[in-house]
């Protein structure tokens, strides 16, 4: 299978479009070269000599996104979660990312979680490392062996967080982040990596300086780099940012200034998560210029942040997909991701008195799936979440015989069934880009 040409047999199904699912029982997806070749009922011609796995009664979907995440949080996922945003970063999150300019640390930790994620059912990730280059190349290493496809930053951070973990000026944080990038790209004889890619990572506005911005959006345009960064989480910090950025008009445009929330041409690719309290005008600003949303429900809820208005991106054309935000969230699967946001989506009504439809699972399951996917295409990463021709091959192969049921069920409730009840042991297996990912051990 070294030139991944190859067919899977089984009951299939992918999003359309937010509102659209399609289901093929008993179908054939084709991988030609690592891509989706598109799904048949009967097999064509010119495809009959490529091996067919037969995966006959499981259920076969797109690999899940998770837009939001911070690898040295994990070692930490599930404690610390009755404090809210600012507390929890002094508390929690800030002394132990410290920690991480112990390589050897780094290496136990970062080795936990990249088993945990070849086991899991996301295959592709954008991620957040430290301030600290070599831990955050130790993460590159390990996600680019892992076989999953990632965009991975070094956080940059220059005020306002302990000195054991604040880089000492924007100078010192700018020139690490180029050392930082020309090793991204002297990976593997000087061709870098192939399933893994350096994105600035500025951490938010409290932490970076605008001489830091400035810098980023410099490094932005020169390297032609995609952006992840926090907007609009939570109150106090909302508060906090206007305090610092008195002129700008709203959270994103404090990233605007510096050129760090898309729009030029060519057009950056930029993902903010949470979005909370996104405004209308943060809303529009969002849409015009393409950035995307990355939605964290779980970790809105864990921090007591609030409930994002996703409704409102979709309907605005905000470009978004689920986030973990791992440690926020203390679950790393974007099916998770996809309850929560159902979940949260059901109180917006009853709790704010408005008129919105809560989130079907439809639109959850394109969200986790095609609407987080096509971020890597933005990145030049190839699009995933769908099966649509042309499409990475990234595919679960789920075996959900003991969530079975006394009666019949159809494809699309059993991968309702799936997106609530799932966990590892159903994953019969995974692949990413026409890769068999290793998902035992
Ligand atoms: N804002 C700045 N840093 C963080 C972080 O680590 N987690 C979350 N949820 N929000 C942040
Ligand atoms: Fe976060």
């Amino acid at each position: 299978m070294k030139n991944r040409n190859f067919i899977v047999q089984g009951d299939i199904c992918w999003s359309k479009d937010p509102q659209t699912l399609e289901t093929r029982a008993g179908a054939f997806l084709v991988c030609a070269g690592g891509k989706s070749a598109g799904v048949f009922s009967r097999l064509p011609e010119q495809y009959a000599a490529f091996p067919l796995i037969d995966y006959s009664g499981r259920l076969i979907i797109p690999g899940l996104a998770d837009l939001h995440a911070h690898a040295p949080q994990f070692a930490f996922r599930g404690l610390g979660m009755d404090l809210e945003l600012l507390d929890w970063l002094e508390i929690r999150a800030f002394p132990e990312e410290a920690k991480y300019r112990d390589l050897q640390y780094a290496r136990r930790a970062y080795g936990l979680l990249a088993g945990h994620l070849k086991r899991g059912p996301n295959t592709r990730l954008v991620i957040f490392a430290t301030v600290h280059t070599p831990a955050t190349l130790l993460l590159m290493d390990l996600l680019e062996e892992s076989g999953l496809v990632s965009l991975a930053g070094k956080v940059n951070m220059d005020r306002n967080s302990p000195d054991i973990l604040r880089e000492a000026s924007a100078a010192a944080s700018l020139a690490e982040t180029e050392e930082w990038l020309d090793a991204c790209f002297s990976r593997n004889n000087g061709s870098g990596y192939k399933n893994t890619a350096p994105i600035l990572t500025p951490r938010f506005i409290p932490s970076c300086s605008d001489e830091l911005m400035r810098g980023l959006g410099e490094l932005r345009r020169k390297y032609r780099l995609p952006v992840q960064s926090h907007l609009s989480e939570n109150k106090k910090e909302i508060e906090w940012v206007r305090e610092l950025c008195p002129e700008s008009e709203s959270y994103g445009a404090a990233y605007d200034r510096f050129g760090l929330f898309g729009g030029e041409s060519p057009a950056a690719p930029v993902v903010m998560a949470h979005c909370v309290w996104s405004g209308e005008k943060e809303i529009t600003l969002m849409a015009g210029r393409g950035v995307f949303a990355a939605h964290c429900p779980q970790s809105n809820t864990n921090l007591s942040s609030g409930i994002a208005p996703v409704r409102r991106f979709l309907e605005a054309g905000v470009p978004a997909g689920l986030g973990s935000d791992v440690a926020g969230g203390a679950h790393s699967s974007i099916f998770r991701a996809m309850v929560d946001a159902i979940q949260v989506s059901k109180l917006r009504r009853p709790l704010l008195g408005l008129d919105e439809k809560a989130l079907s699972l439809e639109e959850a399951f394109y969200l986790g799936t095609a609407g987080g996917g096509a971020f890597f295409e933005r990145c030049g990463m190839g699009r995933s979440g769908s099966f649509d021709p042309g499409c990475d091959f990234d595919a679960l192969v789920i075996d959900d015989t003991d969530i079975a049921a006394p009666f019949e069920l159809s494809l699309r409730d059993r991968l309702e069934r799936t997106v609530y009840l799932s966990g590892e042991r159903h994953i019969a297996a995974k692949y990413a880009r026409g890769r068999k990912i290793e998902t035992a051990g």
